[in-house]
């Protein structure tokens, strides 16, 4: 035998140490290093130079067994069946699926001109694999697939998760005595980024302990594997059946087994067990490819994540001919997409300022192709995660893109941290303190994760959210002012405050896309009319953080004119029920801004008005406090929300339907149910007349 080259050894040697550190990380201590993608490159490679070279094959080669070993804490359970995985076809091309085809006809011995095999295709869930064993119906056992001869007890963390029936349904058929379901356990990406924006939550007020998940899937194996079920509850799990694993001889000569892969899915979903239905028999290798493309097309849109789409060839006589190959059976393959998650160098962080003001640090990337598109740019979500994950300039950092959601980086590959990074990521120190829009400070309230700017309706990155809230329904009620037209008028500069948008004319707006000279006219008139206005729906519109619809309602309550609102002090703001220090200190701080007191002066100019009071500091008479009413009908002079605000300027509620608790409906022209729903209960019924002698304190 000619002695093998002694770099070659060397690198089998190599590879196998680093794939063992890798499958150390992923299959047990759930925090992977690198992508999937570089893992599976690396087998690969070590695949490879095995069959090209067999001398240099050792029986512990991670290529000859299944990796993973039992946890300490939970009870080893020996699969009956063992859990074997299977073969992935990296060629993410249609030649991936020909290819599968080619090589089960060969197997098979089948000529050209015989028939198409039928293929089971399905989606290929990124999670982890799960044996569920039920015995006369009843869920006794659930355990991982571990190094797939031996796999860990995990029942109690299992049954947490709501889909998976604890009992099996009847039908007319019955079930085996002992079956055995295997499928996968794995997290919907809405549910992933709800559990991430949670622990975020947490890290920040304090929890130090606690982490963010890398991916779904890393989070689904974190709970399987979570010590305590009362955790493991909390973290929402979704769960698929595919297959079969052990199941004792049924039905008279075990005819009841069903014949076709496809059949036994079926049978497991009338058992009520969760099916993914996007699976489809297909015949031949055009099949597989019309399927890996049409799936390809909706993987976007999955509420979950997944690798690729699996292909099984349908009849079980079939699959016994096929048989297996040591880790692996011949008649199933997984053929993959791009991957999700790459590697790729952070060039720079920047900070980017939100629609609502909010900073968030965005990692500027060496462009990657990830998820099928490029992506240069990715989240970092706030300055506490940044510093966790100790990313630093010039490091590699691993990307994923799944679905829609925005591009974030995952965690940073330590061991390629080249010797000069930049230093740890301080979000105030990198902009000095101020917005690197317009400069406001910047501010971080306590208990509060995300820095912002205060800049507010001076900050151009907020123009636009500015000017939406103030046109919105329940503020100025600029009725046909949308996110299109506000985008149009922002970008094209033509307005940039909120005043602007009293400088408008028609000739102006019909020149915008989509407008007419007839939407041009009614929307002038819309904002014509919007100047009437009331003190309430002028101070919401203003969009001061913490000010809601109730607050400003409070605030021009108690205070009556905006200027005595603009001079309050935090004292004095404190004294208006309902406002606490935060929303006080957030108030001061907006009118502190000579810029946001100029808006107010430009706006009264421009002629916005409302009607002022000496206001009711807390002392003066509130008729109708405690009290509630129903409207119903059109009044006579009064619109809906002008009587709603009447009532409450009096310390009253308004509820939307009758019950024995109303103390009024005030009925118009043509009040309906509610009129004859107040007279059934014997609540006393009021006009427009009434109504105003209730506000006038006569009742
Ligand atoms: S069948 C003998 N079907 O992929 C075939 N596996 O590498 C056993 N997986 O451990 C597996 N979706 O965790 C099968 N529709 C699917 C699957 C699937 C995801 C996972 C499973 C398995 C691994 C195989």
């Amino acid at each position: 035998m000619v002695p093998t080259d002694s770099s070659l050894i060397e690198r089998a040697r190599e590879l196998r140490r680093i794939i063992e550190h890798h499958a150390r990380r992923y299959y047990e201590w759930d925090a992977p290093e690198i992508p999937d993608a570089e893992y599976d490159r690396l087998f690969q490679e070590l695949q490879q130079l095995e069959s090209q070279h067999p001398e240099l094959l050792t029986p512990d080669s991670p290529t000859q067994r299944v990796l993973g070993q039992v946890l300490q804490g939970f009870a080893a359970v020996t699969h009956a069946v063992p859990m074997l995985s299977i073969r992935t076809e990296t060629d993410t091309s249609d030649a991936g699926a020909r290819d599968f085809d080619a090589r089960v006809r060969r197997e098979l011995g089948l000529a050209l001109d015989d028939p198409p095999v039928r293929y089971s295709c399905e989606l290929k869930f990124d999670g982890l694999a799960i044996n569920l064993r039920y015995e006369q119906g009843v869920l006794v056992q659930a355990a991982t697939r571990g190094d797939g001869e031996t796999g860990e007890e995990v029942t109690q963390n299992i049954r947490t998760i709501r889909q998976i029936p604890l009992k099996l349904r009847d039908q007319p058929g019955g079930y085996p005595d002992v079956l055995e379901v295997r499928g996968e356990v794995f997290m919907r990406r809405d549910d992933f980024e709800a559990l991430n924006e949670r622990q975020r939550g947490l890290i920040a007020s304090g929890h130090r302990h606690e982490k963010t998940f890398v991916n779904p899937r890393n989070a689904a194996a974190g709970a399987v594997r979570q010590l305590d079920p009362a955790i493991a509850a909390r973290r929402p799990l979704s769960f698929f059946a595919y297959g079969l694993g052990w199941v004792k001889a049924w039905g008279p000569d075990n005819t009841r087994v069903p014949r076709t892969h496809s059949a036994t899915l079926q049978a497991l979903s009338d058992w009520g067990l969760p099916v993914d239905d996007h699976h489809r028999v297909v015949e031949g290798a055009e099949g597989l490819v019309a399927f890996h493309q049409a799936i390809q097309g909706l993987r976007d849109d999955l509420p979950f994540d997944i690798d690729g789409v699996v292909y099984k060839v349908d009849d079980r006589s079939l699959q016994e001919r096929l048989g297996f190959l040591t880790r692996e059976p011949r008649w199933a393959v997984a053929h993959k997409y791009p991957a999700q998650e790459q590697m790729t160098v952070l060039r720079a962080i920047d900070v980017q300022v939100g629609r609502t003001g909010k900073l968030t640090p965005v990692a500027k990337l060496e462009p990657v192709f990830v998820g099928g598109t490029t992506v240069s740019n990715a989240t970092l979500h706030n300055e506490e995660e940044a510093r966790r994950k100790d990313v630093r300039e010039g490091d590699t950092v691993i990307v994923r893109r799944a679905g829609d959601v925005i591009p974030e980086v995952v965690s940073v590959v330590l061991e390629r941290r080249p010797e000069h990074v930049g230093p740890p990521f301080d979000l105030v120190a990198r902009l000095s303190g101020r917005c690197p829009v317009c400069a406001s400070p910047i501010a971080r309230e306590e208990g509060e994760i995300d820095w912002r700017c205060t800049g507010g309706l001076y900050c151009p990155a907020q123009r636009k959210h500015a000017l939406l809230h103030f046109a919105g329904r329940r503020a100025l009620d600029i009725e046909g002012l949308g996110d299109k037209l506000v985008e149009q008028l922002v970008d094209q500069g033509i307005v940039t405050t909120l005043p602007d948008l009293y400088k408008l004319g028609v000739a102006k707006l019909a020149a915008l896309e989509r407008m007419g000279d007839k939407s041009a006219v009614k929307l002038m008139a819309a904002i014509e009319s919007s100047k009437q206005t009331t003190l309430a729906r002028f101070i919401f519109g203003l969009g001061i953080r913490h000010v809601g619809e109730a607050t400003a309602k409070d605030l021009a309550r108690h205070f009556g004119s905006i200027d005595r609102i603009m001079e309050a002090s935090s004292e004095a703001l404190l004294e208006v029920a309902d406002i606490g220090p935060i929303v006080a200190h957030s108030i001061r701080g907006f009118f502190d801004q000579a810029h946001h007191r100029e808006i107010v002066e430009q706006l009264r100019a421009a002629g916005v008005q409302w009607s002022e009071g000496q206001g009711v500091h807390g002392d003066a008479p509130r008729p109708l406090l405690g009290q509630t009413l129903v409207l119903t009908g059109t009044l006579a002079t009064l619109s809906r929300d002008e009587a709603r605000e009447l009532i409450e300027a009096a310390g009253g509620k308004v509820a939307g339907s009758v019950s024995r608790k109303t103390h009024y409906v005030v009925a118009g022209d043509e009040a309906g149910s509610k009129l004859d729903k107040a007279r059934e209960l014997g609540v006393p019924v009021v006009d427009e007349n009434g109504l105003r002698a209730l506000l006038a304190g006569a009742s």
